[in-house]
């Protein structure tokens, strides 16, 4: 019999909800610091990382934005998204949708090219050597207005035929999805996918208006929806996916102990939850991780991890075929590991 972890780590699973700028480790942010010429505001490692202490979304954000000050080059975000892929594939991924925030970088003036140049270098390269497939998702920054997102989209142009789709992310109380609502409209009309972050913090009035007036394929976090029992039986009846963040959620105070977290509550209402890490470099723990404490904190049943497995497949951009070929593959892994130790 295996243990918790190792049965974790050997599922075949997908990763959906990623921003690869929150893969940016501490090490790697002193390292290119360097290669950059670049001075940070933090003396060590250690004193960086003494600073990861969250009351709430925006104190992470403003953290997190700083240190993406240190992305400059192709190579850069080659590296990081290289990082990335050699971590996730031992946590056993065969998948990733990530995010990137475009606008936190060209307003630094680093061209949008460099950024997705070098992501999609990462990316080849995670595909050729570890087997682990991915799709881009640019990510409109929500404290900006909507005018800012139709320039990225614009600028984004020569780029779309390698981008799967747009998401909406950053500080989410006070910028509610409709203020996005034409450049989503353009985006669909492009044939892009269509993802936000809605209940995060922010209220379930703020995924109704994700599912009704940007049309979203994914709802990302989602948890606040469970406050709203009409809001659940729409998300069920729809398959909606929700993109679940535990360890992000502990970190940014959406939840005060993960024995508190709504995982297993929405589960067992049938919406269509998946474990991903978020932001891993400043939240505690990449994919497995998340698996593993939440498994862990809410006793979750080795059927429960099989569900959420499926789900992240069934949840992603990848064509039916793509899918069921994953499916088959849990199905397999399933039959060799009849039970947990
Ligand atoms: N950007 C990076 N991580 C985020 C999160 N969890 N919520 C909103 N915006 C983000
Ligand atoms: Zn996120």
């Amino acid at each position: 019999m295996v243990s918790l972890p190792d049965f974790i780590r050997g599922l075949p699973k997908a990763e959906l909800h990623l921003h690869i700028e929150g893969s940016l480790e501490p090490e790697q942010m002193f390292e290119f610091a360097k290669r950059n010429a670049i001075a940070l505001p933090f003396a060590s490692v250690e004193a960086l990382r003494a600073a990861y202490d969250f009351a709430n979304l925006q104190d992470f954000l403003d953290i997190y934005y700083q240190g993406a000050d240190v992305l400059r080059t192709e190579a850069d975000f080659r590296d990081l998204a290289l990082a990335y892929f050699h971590r996730v594939a031992a946590d056993g991924a065969r998948h990733v949708e990530l995010f990137f925030d475009p606008q936190t970088h060209t307003a630094r003036g680093v061209p949008f090219g460099v950024v997705a140049e070098g992501l999609l270098a990462g990316m080849a390269q995670a595909q050729r050597q570890l087997g682990v497939s991915s799709k881009l998702i640019l990510c409109f920054l929500r404290h900006l207005d909507e005018d800012a997102a139709f320039a990225t989209l614009r600028e984004a142009e020569p780029w779309l035929d390698r981008i799967v789709g747009v998401g909406l992310d950053s500080s989410e109380v006070g910028h509610p999805p409709a203020k996005f609502a034409q450049v989503f409209r353009a985006a669909r009309e492009r044939g892009l996918k269509l993802v936000a972050h809605a209940g995060e913090e922010g209220p379930p009035a703020y995924v109704w208006e994700a599912l009704d007036l940007l049309h979203v394929d994914r709802i990302d976090h989602g948890n606040r929806a469970l406050e709203d029992d009409a809001l659940v039986q729409r998300l069920v009846r729809e398959k909606l996916t929700l993109t679940v963040c535990p360890l992000s959620n502990l970190k940014l105070c959406v939840v005060s102990d993960l024995a508190g977290h709504p995982l297993k509550r929405m589960l067992q209402l049938g919406l269509k939850a998946t474990v991903n890490a978020d932001d891993p470099a400043y939240f505690g723990g990449y994919l497995a991780e998340n698996w593993i404490a939440v498994s862990q904190a809410l006793a979750l049943t080795r059927e429960d991890l099989i569900v959420l497995a499926k789900n992240s497949f069934t949840g992603s951009f990848l064509t039916p075929d793509e899918v069921a070929g994953h499916l088959a593959a849990i199905d397999a892994y399933a039959a060799a590991q009849p039970a947990i130790a």
